[in-house]
């Protein structure tokens, strides 16, 4: 277990270049799998979670050469190309591995077990098994599959319509990846629009996708063709740690480059903007179907504001680095509709709360978010990681601004979505 020590910064500047992004990095390998041909993969997120994703597709026979770089040739079979692995797939810390796996799996001729870390096997699972049941596919699992470790039988599935209760990208493209093997059109409804990396990408390898207000449909049985190069952009929820950084600490003014700037995640730009940040986005382009841009960040005295609604599943990774920010913010931020917080890496409105309070910061929990009273300065103390990458990165980012030192404790963590944080954040924070 190592430690994080974080020592007040005095600005924060110059050029930053991160990671790719986790969410198209999963969708990117799992899609170069069941196209026809190779795909090269350009900016993958050499993170645990990633790789994990990758460690499982060439267990089903799919050579994948680079892994453990960023740039891997995925040498894909086609629809009906994956054979039943020998062992039980273990998607390590990764709801969305895991999720967007079943879905394939569903559709695949053959058996197979998904399990992960103590955490994934917490997480809920009945929002994909339940779907997936009602299209043929036979799951097993703990308490009632509810829970993992899964087990799937999976084969020649019935489409159907589905009315999500919750807006989870990873729902959504669990089914929309199941719908590829049903005999017609599976459409999933959500009650707010969730990331839209899998709509883009199926479209990027040649796919025809139906959009409609929040309905996505998907034909069965179409065929994916290998694009040319796939080129990641970096994630902006890893960008969200730096803008946050440089919005609090005085004198900061950063460009990070080359940012995915999907509208479907960028509710953490909206809510800074709203909060009085000053944000730009230079040299807007697209990439492998997503736009993209390079983020400009300088230092500006934020104010409290109500995040809600829609705003939060645009923003749903981003909300413990917004309460960062809100800590650091005059007045109080209200953060609601955000239950969903509950059930990732880590209860996260319990665990910021936490972690907040020991820094001193006025924090009331909500049964779906939190109230922040923000100050002028947080005081050091010692945090947990909570076996959570980004409660990790956002105390260590809370650090930054506060008065002496803060140590961050078992950050390993941050391996699993953002690796080279550290030597990125010293580099930004103290050069
Ligand atoms: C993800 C979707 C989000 C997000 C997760 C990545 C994805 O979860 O929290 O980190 O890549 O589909 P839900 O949309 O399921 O809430």
């Amino acid at each position: 277990m190592s430690d994080l020590v974080i020592k007040p910064s005095r600005g924060l500047g110059g050029e930053i270049t991160l990671p790719g992004d986790k969410s198209i990095s999963h969708r990117a390998v799992l899609f170069s799998a069941i196209a026809e041909g190779d795909t090269a993969i350009n900016g993958f997120l050499n993170g645990e979670d990633t790789r994990n994703t990758a460690k499982a597709v060439q267990a089903m026979g799919i050579a994948v050469e680079g892994l453990g770089t960023e740039r891997l040739v995925v040498r894909g079979k086609g629809l009906d190309g994956l054979t039943e692995p020998s062992d039980v797939l273990d998607l390590g810390n990764s709801g969305t591995g895991m999720r967007l796996m079943a879905g394939l799996l569903a559709g695949q001729r053959f058996f197979s077990v998904l399990s992960g870390d103590q955490y994934l096997r917490k997480r809920p699972m009945a929002r994909i098994v339940e779907p997936l049941r009602r299209m043929g596919a036979i799951i097993d699992g703990r308490s009632q599959a509810k829970l993992a470790p899964l087990s799937i039988r999976g084969g020649a599935l019935k489409p159907i319509e589905y009315d999500s209760p919750v807006a989870s990208a990873q729902v959504k493209s669990a089914l929309l990846l199941a719908g590829l093997y049903a005999s017609g059109a599976t459409s999933v409804q959500e009650p707010s629009k969730s990331r839209d990396h899998t709509e883009r990408l199926f479209r990027f390898f040649g796919l025809d996708v139906k959009e409609e207000g929040t309905t996505v449909t998907v034909r069965g049985r179409q065929r994916l063709r290998s694009p040319g190069p796939l080129d990641i952009p970096a994630d902006l929820s890893s960008a969200a740690f730096f803008i946050v950084a440089a919005s609090i600490v005085p004198a900061s003014d950063v460009i990070i480059k080359n940012v995915g700037v999907n509208p479907t995640r960028t509710g953490v730009i909206d809510v800074l903007l709203q909060m009085g940040a000053d944000i730009t986005l230079d040299n807007q382009r697209e990439q492998a179907g997503e736009p993209v841009a390079d983020i400009r960040v300088r230092f500006r005295k934020l104010k409290g504001v109500r995040i809600n609604g829609s705003l939060i599943p645009r923003a749903i990774d981003e909300i413990p680095i917004l309460a960062v920010a809100a800590s650091y913010a005059s007045g109080k931020t209200v953060i609601k509709d955000a239950a969903e917080l509950r059930v990732k890496e880590s209860d996260r409105i319990s665990t910021m709360a936490a972690e907040l309070r020991k820094m001193g910061v006025n924090v009331s929990e909500l049964p779906d978010g939190m109230e922040i009273m923000g100050r002028d300065m947080l005081d050091g103390a010692v945090c947990e990681s909570n076996g959570d990458h980004r409660i990790a990165m956002s105390m260590a980012v809370a650090g930054l601004a506060a008065s002496g030192d803060t140590v961050i404790r078992d950050i390993g963590w941050i391996d699993t979505s953002f690796p080279g944080f550290e030597r990125i954040l010293r580099q930004a924070a103290y050069s």
